[in-house]
């Protein structure tokens, strides 16, 4: 049984100090690695373990090809001015020859997933020789995955390494005793930016939630394109998430005089506490239409935008 800390009880002071001390007796003389995804979960821990140990902490950046706009540079460019250097792994062919030709949702979740582990990152902690893995689950995905709604979360497992056969291989989970608002307060404490420990949620398996059939590079490219539009024009809205979806159907439009059977963006822009439930937020007329002209403008290929006016329920956030 896991002894919650929550926010309001957390002494951020007194949990680096004996988080640290506890991360630095585990390790030793070893070395450690961790996989940052720019999240709040994974930068937080990765302050905390650079706190800890070091240059005895590897911190890679996996480039999956689905982030958004800038999103490898911007990360390691954060956390340089923290001092703590992020090696970035080029794995974007690795990423799109496993989502080739997958158009369901849950086999270009499980794509993602599986090449994540057992190909990239499983590679990477085997060839390191890292023998401690660094990694930032909280209470809630223990709750998850005990309640079944997340898979199994048997980290050894899903990188390819047998712990009976490998010994020696050790996870650390310094946050798990807090809730998202507990890692934010410690973030912050951490000394991460603002542009860090409140970043919008963006799921885990990034752009390619966000393209309705196939993941290629070049539909990933056509909803970043949207993607970037659509987060400078809502940031300042303070809605709960926002998004461009590339659907999978195209429509007849005209461009240049001359037919054009283009693409369709849908915009979705949420208010909701907790994404259980969510509505869509009341955007002004005006500022609707300066969203649909900068896509039809700057993103090749597109001749419709709409606007998501459904709930969740029946609907969900995102729309895969
Ligand atoms: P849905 O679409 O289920 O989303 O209403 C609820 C919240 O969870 C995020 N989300 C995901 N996060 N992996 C993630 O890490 C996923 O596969 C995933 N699907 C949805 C979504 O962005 C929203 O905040």
């Amino acid at each position: 049984m896991i002894k919650e800390i929550k926010a309001r009880n957390l002494n951020c002071e007194k949990f680096i100090a004996e988080k640290t001390a506890e991360i630095k007796e585990m390790v030793g003389d070893g070395l450690a690695i961790n996989a940052l995804s720019g999240g709040v979960d994974s930068s937080t821990v990765t302050m905390l373990g650079h706190k800890a140990l070091g240059k005895k902490l590897r911190t890679v950046f996996i480039d999956n090809g689905i982030m958004r706009e800038g999103e490898p540079q911007q990360v390691v460019a954060f956390f340089k001015k923290l001092g703590v250097k992020v090696e970035v792994i080029d794995a974007r062919k690795e990423f799109f020859a496993a989502l080739k030709g997958l158009t369901d949702p849950e086999e270009k979740r499980e794509a993602i997933t599986q090449t994540f582990y057992k190909k990239v990152f499983g590679r990477l902690v085997k060839e390191s020789g890292a023998r401690y893995l660094l990694q930032g689950t909280i209470l809630t995905d223990v709750d998850e995955t005990v309640a079944g709604i997340k898979r199994q979360h048997n980290v050894f497992a899903q990188l390819g390494i047998d712990p009976k056969a490998t010994f020696g291989y050790h996870i650390l989970e310094p946050l798990i005793q807090l809730r998202k608002d507990g890692v934010r307060k410690l973030g912050k404490a951490l000394g991460l930016p603002a542009a860090l420990f409140q970043r919008i949620p963006f799921p885990g398996p990034a752009l390619a939630a966000r393209v309705i059939g196939e993941a290629t590079p070049e539909r990933i490219e056509t909803v970043r394109k949207a993607t970037v539009i659509v987060e400078k024009l809502l940031q300042d809205r303070k809605a709960f998430q926002y998004m461009a979806i590339l659907h999978e159907d195209r429509v007849t439009g005209m461009r240049d005089g001359k037919r054009d059977f283009g693409l369709q963006i849908e915009l979705r822009c949420w208010d909701s506490i907790d994404a259980r439930t969510a509505k869509p937020t009341r955007l002004p007329y005006p500022l609707l239409e300066k969203l649909a002209g900068e896509i039809l403008r700057k993103v090749p290929g597109v001749v419709s935008v709409t606007y998501n006016i459904a709930t969740k329920p029946p609907s969900t956030i995102e729309a895969i």
